[in-house]
C-alpha cells in the first residue's frame, strides 16, 4: 500500500479528471437508485389501480431519469479513461526515464525481462486498478448503502434479510480473497520467467538456431508458459466461486422476500410494488457489496505490481554526481590508476582488481594484454565510471573521476565496448549517436579513420542504409568499425577500445591503428587498447600484462621481451619463436 502511495504523485496532472469522474458516477448512482422506487410506484399506483395515463407518465419519466444516469456512466467513464490512462503513460515513461539513469551495477540486479514486465504488465495493473477505483470507489458503496437506506424505507418489515447475508457475503468473499491474493504474487513472478526466456530468445534466435537448441528453447518457454498457466487457472478456480455463491446468496435473499413478502401481501399489509422494489434493492446491495470486495482485491493486486515498480524507481544509482562535481573540464588526458581495487560485490566479494597502479600520459597509447576473464574489460570500465573503484582512485588530470560530472566525464572518453551493439536505423545515425549534430563531413571522417567509409559507400544507400535491430546486417568486423567510429566522432580526450577489432582482419586493424595514430598526434588523444592479438600492441607506448586482476608486467615491448616471461610466452605462442627483433615483423608499418 506504501508502494501504491509512493506512485500516486503520477496522477497528479489528471487530478480534474480524477475528480470528475466520481462526480459524473455520482449521477449515475442517484439515478439508478430512483428505478426500483418508480417501479414500485407504477404497480401500486398505476397497475393496481389501472391508471394508464399514470403508467405511461412514470415509464416515461423511468426513462428519462435512465437516461440522466446514463449520461453520468459515459461521462465517469471517459473521465476515469483520461485519468488512468494519462496515469499509466506517465508512469511508464517516469520508469523508462529512471531505467535509463541506473548504473551499471543497477542493471546488474534486473533481468531485461523483469524489467520488460514491469514497464508493461505491472504499469497496466496499476492502471486498471486505478480506473477501477475512480469508477468503483464512488459508487459501488454509494450504490450499496442506497440502496440498503432505500429497502429498509421501502419494506421495514424485511429489513432483516439483507441484514442476513451480508455477513454471509462478506465472509464469502474474505475466504475467495484470502485465497487468491497469495497467488497473484505468484503470477507476477512466473511472468517474471516468461519475459525473461522469450527475451533470451528473441535477442539470441540465431544463436539457438545454430546450436539446434530450438526443441529445447522451445520446451523452456513452453515449460514457462505452462507454469504461468497454471497459476492463472489457480486463481481462476478459486475466483470462480465468486459469483455461483453470490447468485445462491441472492436467490436465499429473493425466495426470503417472497416468503415473509408473500404472506404479508396475502394479507394486505403489504403492497406487490413493494416487494418487487425491495428484492431490486436487495439485489443492487449485495451486488455493490461484492463490487467492494473485489476493487479491494483489485487493489492490493496493483499494491504488488507497486511494488515491484517501487523497487526499480527506488534503486538509487550507486554511481553518481557529487553535488560539487566539476561541471567546467578540459583535461590533456592524464590517466592514473593509484592503488586501485575493484571488485563487482562492493567491500564484501573477491576483487576482480588488485592493487593497479599505472599511468598513461597525455598522447600515449595503453595497451592492455591478458588472458580471458584477467579484468582487462573491468580496468576500463572504472575510467568513465561504469563502476567506482572499492580502493584506491582513478584520475583524469589529477581529478578523482568520482569529482567530475558524468556528463562531463563521457563528453571526453569515447568507448567502443567488448560487445558491439547498434541501434535499429540509419549507419549514419549510428555513427554520430553520441554527437547527433556531427556534420556530414565528420561523420564521414569517422567513418574513414575506422576503416568503415569503403563498405559502407559499398551499400546501395552508403550511409542511410537501415540497419536491422541490434545491427544485423552488417558482419561482426562492420559493426565493430562502425563502433569505433561512433567512439572516434565525439573526438574524446580518451579513447577505450575494448577489443574492438577482434572481428576484424589483420590487415584492416594496421589501417586502423595507423588512422589512430594520425588522430592522436593531431590530438594528444590517450588510447587504452585491449587486444587478443600481439600484433596490435607491439608499437604501444606501454603495454600492462594482466593476469589474475594484476598488473604481472608493465612496459614497451623490447623491455616485456626481456623481463617478463609471461609476456615472452604470449609473444612466442602468437609470433613464433626466434622472432624478437621488435616492430613490423608482420610487414606493416
Ligand atoms: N565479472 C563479474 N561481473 C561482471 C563482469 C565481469 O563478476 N559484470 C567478472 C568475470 O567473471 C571475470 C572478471 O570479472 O572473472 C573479469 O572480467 P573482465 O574484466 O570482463 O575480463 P576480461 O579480461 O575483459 O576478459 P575478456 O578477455 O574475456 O574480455
Ligand atoms: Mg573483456
Amino acid at each position: 500500500m506504501q508502494a501504491i502511495r509512493k506512485l500516486a504523485h503520477f496522477l497528479k496532472p489528471y487530478w480534474l479528471w480524477a475528480i470528475l469522474a466520481p462526480l459524473a458516477m455520482l449521477v449515475e448512482v442517484v439515478m439508478d437508485l430512483t428505478q426500483p422506487q418508480m417501479m414500485q410506484r407504477i404497480i401500486d399506483n398505476g397497475v393496481a389501480a389501472r391508471d394508464m395515463n399514470y403508467v405511461l407518465m412514470s415509464a416515461g419519466l423511468m426513462i428519462v431519469f435512465a437516461l440522466i444516469g446514463a449520461i453520468g456512466g459515459i461521462g465517469c467513464t471517459i473521465y476515469t479513461f483520461k485519468a488512468s490512462q494519462g496515469f499509466g503513460a506517465d508512469l511508464r515513461a517516469g520508469l523508462f526515464r529512471k531505467v535509463q539513469t541506473l548504473s551499471f551495477r543497477n542493471l546488474d540486479q534486473f533481468d531485461t525481462g523483469q524489467l520488460v514486465t514491469r514497464l508493461t504488465n505491472d504499469v497496466t495493473q496499476m492502471q486498471e486498478a486505478v480506473a477501477a477505483l475512480l469508477r468503483i470507489m464512488v459508487r459501488a458503496p454509494l450504490l450499496m448503502i442506497g440502496s440498503l437506506i432505500m429497502a429498509i424505507l421501502t419494506a421495514p418489515q424485511l429489513a432483516f434479510i439483507p441484514f442476513a447475508l451480508i455477513p454471509l457475503v462478506l465472509a464469502g468473499v474474505w475466504w475467495i480473497i484470502s485465497r487468491a491474493y497469495p497467488l497473484y504474487g505468484e503470477v507476477q513472478t512466473r511472468l517474471d520467467s516468461l519475459n525473461t526466456v522469450m527475451q533470451e530468445n528473441l535477442a539470441g534466435v540465431r544463436v539457438v538456431k545454430a546450436f539446434v537448441r530450438a526443441g529445447k528453447e522451445i520446451e523452456r518457454f513452453g515449460a514457462a508458459n505452462v507454469n504461468l498457466t497454471n497459476q492463472l487457472i489457480k486463481v481462476a478456480r478459486v475466483t470462480a466461486v465468486t459469483m455461483p455463491m453470490m447468485m445462491i446468496l441472492m436467490n436465499v435473499g429473493v425466495a426470503g422476500v417472497l416468503w415473509f413478502g408473500g404472506n404479508q401481501a396475502l394479507a394486505g399489509v403489504m403492497h406487490i410494488g413493494q416487494i418487487v422494489a425491495f428484492v431490486n434493492y436487495l439485489q443492487q446491495t449485495l451486488m455493490s457489496l461484492l463490487m467492494v470486495s473485489m476493487l479491494v482485491l483489485q487493489v492490493s493486486r496493483a499494491a504488488a505490481s507497486a511494488q515491484r515498480i517501487e523497487k526499480v524507481m527506488d534503486s538509487t544509482p550507486d554511481v553518481q554526481n557529487k553535488p560539487t562535481a566539476l561541471r567546467e573540464f578540459a583535461p590533456r588526458g592524464r590517466v592514473a590508476f593509484e592503488n586501485v581495487t575493484f571488485s563487482y560485490d562492493g567491500h564484501a566479494g573477491d576483487p576482480v582488481l588488485k592493487d593497479i597502479t599505472f599511468v598513461a600520459e597525455p598522447g600515449q597509447t595503453v595497451a592492455l594484454l591478458g588472458s580471458t576473464g584477467a579484468g582487462k574489460s573491468s580496468l576500463v570500465h572504472l575510467i568513465p565510471r561504469f563502476y567506482d573503484v572499492t580502493g584506491g582512485r582513478v584520475t583524469i588530470d589529477g581529478v578523482d573521476v568520482r569529482d567530475i560530472d558524468q556528463t562531463v566525464l563521457h563528453r571526453n572518453i569515447g568507448i567502443a565496448l567488448q560487445e558491439t551493439v547498434l541501434f535499429s536505423g540509419a549507419i549514419r545515425d549510428n555513427i554520430r549517436y553520441g554527437h547527433p549534430g556531427a556534420s556530414d563531413e565528420e561523420v564521414i571522417a569517422a567513418a574513414k579513420a575506422a576503416q568503415a567509409h569503403d563498405f559502407i559507400t559499398g551499400m546501395p544507400d552508403g550511409y542511410d542504409t537501415q540497419l536491422g535491430q541490434r545491427g544485423v546486417n552488417l558482419s561482426g568486423g562492420q559493426k565493430q568499425r562502425i563502433a569505433i567510429a561512433r567512439a572516434l566522432l565525439i573526438k574524446p580526450t580518451v579513447l577505450i577500445l575494448d577489443d574492438s577489432t577482434s572481428a576484424v582482419d589483420v590487415e584492416t586493424e594496421v589501417e586502423i591503428q595507423a588512422a589512430l595514430v594520425e588522430a592522436q598526434s593531431e590530438r594528444d588523444q590517450t588510447i587504452f587498447v585491449i587486444a587478443q592479438r600481439i600484433s596490435t600492441v607491439l608499437n604501444a607506448d606501454k603495454i600492462l600484462v594482466i593476469e589474475d586482476g594484476q598488473i604481472a608486467a608493465q612496459g614497451r615491448h623490447a623491455e616485456l621481451l626481456v623481463s617478463s616471461p609471461i609476456y615472452r610466452d604470449i609473444y612466442d605462442s602468437q609470433l613464433g619463436s626466434g622472432n624478437h627483433g621488435g616492430n613490423g615483423e608482420n610487414g606493416h608499418e
